[in-house]
């Protein structure tokens, strides 16, 4: 008789709805394929994992993106780290290593669920927290498998086939007043329609997908859709749905785009210090 198999780490959940602390697993170590498929359900069950302070080299992070699918290189190419092109840095260090007093990207805080600007959008995301502040830059994170349950039928009768745009010049540079996209790069990232609420493809459960790069609502006069969707923004989140982490430098988070909002929260630029490293995994288009 076989030994029975016994899990190569433990979960802990951070709630009872979502995110779950992986211990006993070093992520400095190349995964098996036993441990790497117990890894992936516990992301589709728990959707996000946090994993305690330990040194991930950019290298390592990218190898695990990779075991999760094909990884991004985003079209915001000042962001690129270490010659990874897959890692996009945010930092408001200046080459001296001092605060320099600068947000390094404000669209982040606001509710928004990665790649939702693309027509295949992000599946996983994985940050490092190389610097941490004492205070403020926290991610929070909103399990929108929730979100779309808790609204009444006829919300959801109203959403069933709606279908909105999202737009990366839209969150970023005009929302945010973040430098301007370069021509070359709108090129890359033109607007794309998802539906509203998709079906997550592995678990097949429904959430509410919309978020800060959402602009407009198809066949909806404009303001029109921009109500509606800060609306709908506004409605998802709930403090029993939600997770929020207070990091300390080292740990990694990897968390699932397709049924989770995400937002980091402010802190003091010219006086906190705050690096973070992360690579994202394309997925596929939403239906
Ligand atoms: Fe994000």
């Amino acid at each position: 008789m076989n030994a029975p198999d016994r899990s190569p780490f433990t979960a802990h959940p951070l709630t009872p709805k979502l995110g779950a602390r992986i211990e006993g697993l070093p992520l400095s170590e190349e995964m098996s394929d036993a441990t790497f498929d117990a890894l992936y359900a516990a992301f589709l069950r728990y959707q996000v994992l946090l994993f305690p302070s330990q040194d991930v080299p950019p290298g390592r992070q990218v190898a695990l993106a990779r075991r999760f699918g094909e990884v991004q290189v985003h079209v915001m190419n000042q962001y690129h780290a270490d010659g990874y092109p897959e890692l996009y840095r945010l930092s408001n260090l200046d080459e001296h290593g001092r605060p320099n007093g600068k947000h390094p990207d404000r669209g982040t805080l606001i509710w928004h669920t990665d790649g939702s600007w693309q027509r295949r959008t992000g599946h996983a995301t994985i940050i490092y927290g190389e610097v941490m502040p004492e205070t403020g830059g926290e991610t929070h994170f909103c399990d929108m498998y929730g979100a779309y349950e808790r609204l009444d039928d006829d919300w959801k009768k109203r959403i069933e086939t709606m279908r909105a745009v999202h737009n990366l010049d839209f969150s970023r540079t005009r929302r945010h007043g973040e430098e301007p996209m370069t021509e070359a790069q709108k090129r890359a990232a033109p607007p794309v329609d998802h539906p509203v609420v998709r079906t997550h493809p592995e678990t097949r459960r429904r959430c509410l997908y919309l978020g800060d790069h959402a602009e407009s609502v198809v066949g909806m006069p404009y303001d029109d859709g921009r109500a509606l969707i800060d609306d709908l923004n506004a409605r998802a989140v709930h403090a029993d749905l939600t997770y929020e982490h207070h990091w300390t430098a080292g740990e990694l988070i990897l968390w699932d785009n397709r049924c989770v909002m995400h937002r980091a929260t402010p802190y003091d630029p010219a006086t906190q210090k705050r690096v973070i490293r992360r690579c994202t995994v394309i997925g596929d288009e939403p239906s």
